[in-house]
């Protein structure tokens, strides 16, 4: 008891020591690395609550895609980048209740094959194509507004406006959004899969409530029984 006691104190003060150092190298940016060398994730890791996204970009291995487009394509590359917050936001299990194409489909949906600086957006024409694929209506529609500096998007489900901008450099560019991005064609249909619901019961019987609090009293009446006669035992 006494040593696991000094164990998670142990382990407090180091994680007290350590927080300043790491909070401290967080917002720094480091200069563009060559085009060969830079990495979705690190520079995602860099900026400290992306850690969702990463692990992400990593199981659809959409991280090498972006790097294989980035190299391939001289157009460059816009990230749309959800925070731990947006991701945690979501209904639980939405993500584990996507199939692996959902899940690529997805992430590639925050990919814009195309490198846009702010000041390009108002130029935009909706809907603006994504990785995931189709554009129209019932698919990957993507749409962009501005109003002065403020860019805003809109999936016909969700809509966020761009926060910072993580990363920039010639040919990448990656915008922080408060909201995961939700596609029409994997979620205007049937929305977040919701949970198995119970089977319905004839209208007849007792209100659930009813049921509980009932279930409760005779529970407790064992209960008590069982104490009177364990007294009863002691006493005699
Ligand atoms: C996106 O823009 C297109 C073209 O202007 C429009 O037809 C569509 O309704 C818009 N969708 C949303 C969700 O704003």
């Amino acid at each position: 008891m006494m040593k696991q006691l000094l164990f998670s104190i142990t382990l407090l003060l180091i994680f007290l020591f350590h927080c300043p150092t790491t909070l401290a190298q967080s917002p720094a940016q480091a200069p563009a690395p060559p085009a060969s060398t830079r990495s979705i994730t690190k520079i995602l890791k860099k900026a400290g609550k992306f850690s969702f996204l990463i692990r992400l970009l990593k199981s659809t291995q959409v991280d090498i895609r972006i790097t294989t487009q980035l190299k391939r394509s001289k157009q460059g590359l816009t990230l749309f980048a959800p925070t731990d917050s947006a991701f945690s936001s979501l209904k639980a299990g939405v993500l584990n209740s996507l199939s692996d194409q959902q899940q690529d489909q997805l992430v590639l949906f925050h990919v814009i094959p195309v490198y846009l600086s702010t000041s390009q957006f108002p130029a935009v024409i909706n809907p603006l194509r994504t990785l995931a694929g189709a554009s129209s209506i019932d698919q990957f529609p993507l749409n962009v507004s501005t109003s002065g500096d403020q860019v805003s998007l809109s999936t016909g489900l969700v809509d966020t406006t761009l926060a910072d901008t993580i990363y920039s450099d010639n040919q990448l560019i990656v915008y922080e959004v408060d909201k995961v991005l939700l596609p029409m064609s994997i979620f205007g249909t049937a929305p977040a899969p919701a949970p198995v619901a119970p089977p319905s019961k004839p209208e007849k019987e007792i209100p659930a409530e009813n049921v509980k609090s009932s279930s409760f009293d005779s529970r407790g009446g064992i209960m008590l029984s069982i104490a009177v006669a364990v007294i009863a035992a002691f006493s005699l």
